[in-house]
């Protein structure tokens, strides 16, 4: 979990779901405001990107962006599609779920590169493993959860990446 690849200063953390338009801005943008509050912005390059296509150039899904506004944090990604390149580039691909996991797992083997791909959820003490689940097709409370999985997630990745 130590090697920099993004460039010799940052440590990169893209994260990645199917759509780029629910989950993976959720963690970027609640990753990206823990390490504000920690004063270590200058430390990381963080993104998010989708296996899917279909949302290219979509802002976050206003359900999205409004769990996050309701705790003060602001969304500003475009969705985009992962690529070769970003296994390439970033340290860490942070996946949502398994299916995820696995598309970049294909993408990684024809691209040969050594990236580190992990579920965020390995990071959640108390549900190690399980995957975030796709809120796409339900409520606003559905966000609500999400957001607080991500959140608990995203607090104990960073806290490891400190260390
Ligand atoms: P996400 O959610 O992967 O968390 O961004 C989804 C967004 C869109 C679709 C599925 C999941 N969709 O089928 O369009």
């Amino acid at each position: 979990m130590d090697t920099k690849k993004s460039n010799s200063d940052t440590t990169g953390v893209l994260f990645v779901c199917l759509g780029n338009i629910c989950r993976s801005p959720l963690a970027e943008g609640v990753f990206q405001h823990l390490v504000e509050e920690a004063g270590v912005s200058d430390e990381f390059e963080i993104d998010s990107a989708g296996t899917g296509s279909w949302h290219v150039g979509e802002r976050p899904d206003t359900r999205a962006i409004a769990v996050a506004g309701a705790h003060g944090i602001t969304l500003p990604s475009r969705a985009r599609q992962v690529t070769p390149e970003d296994l390439d580039h970033f340290d860490y691909v942070i996946a949502m779920d398994l299916e995820n996991v696995r598309n970049l797992e294909k993408m990684a083997e024809s691209s040969r590169t050594d990236v580190q791909i992990h579920l965020l959820r390995e990071f959640d003490s108390e549900h190690t493993g399980d995957e975030v689940p796709d809120p796409y097709y339900g409520g606003a409370s559905g966000f609500e959860k999400v957001f607080k999985i991500v959140s608990q997630s995203c607090e104990a990745l960073l806290a490891g990446l400190l260390t």
